[in-house]
């Protein structure tokens, strides 16, 4: 491999969580061997977050998302390109196509199974000839259900000698808000769906991100609000579920179907027990069943989107982010009926604090512990990374992962 100035781009360094993502960098590498360099569409924002952070010798990088050719002179500088460039399905595709075709690896935090998908279709050839490891869904979606899952799997199978065919993941806790840049991306699929029935229906396909032959037929059903015996908890629908889920069922298929091609998973929050509980589970999933509704309605959205939820560029206070946290169990059962649990808590908000530290060691990861005879194509977190990353994400980001008493 030719010997490439930078191991890291920051493309998007001045978003909301890459501020964040940088701030973390500049703290954690200064004077140190990590070559990185930022980038973005705008010289004066970047200008500014150079002087904020104290960024003075690193390099800046100017770049639109929509030209092609300072993204190859960009991908022509770096092993790596990060970026927080979103709405990805509608500033994204350019750098995908660009990374896959000059054999340069690159990560995200896209939560877009349409656009995701659409990558993968268009750009999977081009990765795997030239060699480009693209690895979608690096922050809160999807690290966390990704890994949780294949850290589960691994005791498994090292203590039972057979894999779970069924894991549960319940949110215990979670503390944080979300960005103007998240809200934006949540409004574009939306719009995208409400506009095209072929995408409504794939949204609805839980193995829409696997390939094509993959051979999972199980049903995977969607979470109602009930009554969680195992938890003596109330459950409500979790609102990352739809991404998460699809990423954990592709790395299902990358690993040749190793959790199995019966393998259910699901995702849903604890709301705790009793009536509080029970009232607590119906109002969330009305509350998001109400938001989807308004979110469809164009004139709603215009409003929400203009006077009420956050615009791109804002989110948490710093304050919310530190004070953040989440606290994740994973139940698994084996289909000789063993049972099996873990925990997965992180420290920080999960969308920005932890989520910019998630996909700092996700880059950090691919550039030093891969090696470069793996493969080029499209890469869930714990098929190309696994181990390596929940080894990194414990040391270096505030994650915990514990396998816990049944
Ligand atoms: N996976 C997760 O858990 C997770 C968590 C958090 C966020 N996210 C996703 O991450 C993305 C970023 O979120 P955010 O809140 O940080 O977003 P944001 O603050 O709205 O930032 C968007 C960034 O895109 C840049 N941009 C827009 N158009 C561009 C163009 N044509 N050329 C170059 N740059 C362009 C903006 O540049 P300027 O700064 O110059 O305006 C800005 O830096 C979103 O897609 C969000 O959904 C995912």
């Amino acid at each position: 491999m030719i010997d490439k100035e930078f191991d890291i781009i920051i493309f998007g360094a001045t978003s909301f969580v890459g501020q964040i993502m940088t701030r973390h960098i500049k703290e954690k590498f200064n004077n140190s061997s990590l070559n990185w360099a930022v980038a973005g569409r705008s010289k004066e924002k970047l200008k500014k977050l150079s002087k904020d952070i104290g960024l003075y010798e690193i390099k800046t990088i100017i770049a639109d998302a929509n030209d092609e050719s300072a993204l190859k002179a960009l991908c022509a500088r770096t092993k790596i390109v990060v970026s927080t460039v979103g709405p990805y399905a509608l500033y994204g595709s350019t750098l995908v196509k660009i990374c896959a075709e000059t054999g340069t690896d690159y990560c995200d935090l896209t939560g877009e199974p349409q656009w995701i998908k659409k990558m993968q279709e268009t750009y999977r050839k081009t990765a795997i000839d030239s060699g480009a490891r693209i690895v979608h869904c690096c922050g809160f979606d999807s690290i966390p259900s990704d890994l949780g899952v294949h850290f589960l799997q691994n005791h498994a199978l090292k203590t039972m000698s057979e894999n779970c065919n069924r894991i549960n993941m319940r949110v215990v806790k979670m503390k944080g808000g979300a960005s103007g840049g998240t809200i934006a991306s949540a409004i574009n699929m939306i719009k995208e769906a409400t506009k095209d029935t072929k995408l409504r229906k794939e949204l609805k396909n839980p193995y829409s991100l696997c390939p094509p032959n993959h051979g999972f037929k199980s049903r995977q059903n969607s979470v109602k609000v009930s009554y969680d015996k195992e938890h003596k908890s109330w459950i409500t629908p979790f609102i990352m579920a739809a991404i998460n889920s699809r990423v954990v069922h592709r790395s299902n298929s990358l690993k040749a179907n190793s959790y199995g091609l019966n393998f259910i998973y699901e995702e849903a929050v604890l709301t705790g027990r009793g009536n509080s509980g029970k009232w607590k589970a119906r109002f969330t999933a009305i509350g998001i069943n109400v938001f989807m509704v308004f979110l469809s309605i164009a004139i709603i959205r215009w409003l929400l989107e203009n006077y009420i939820l956050p615009k791109p560029g804002q989110g948490p206070s710093e304050y919310d982010q530190i004070n953040g946290e989440y606290d994740l169990i994973f139940s698994g059962k084996t289909p000789s009926g063993q049972e099996i649990k873990c925990r997965v808590t992180g420290d920080r908000d999960p969308g920005y604090g932890s989520t910019a530290k998630m996909l700092t060691q996700a880059a950090l990861c691919l550039a030093k512990d891969i090696p470069n005879d793996i493969k080029g194509g499209f890469w869930t977190p714990s098929t190309i990374m696994g181990d390596k990353l929940i080894k990194r994400l414990v040391k270096h980001a505030g994650l915990r992962f514990e396998i816990i008493k049944t």
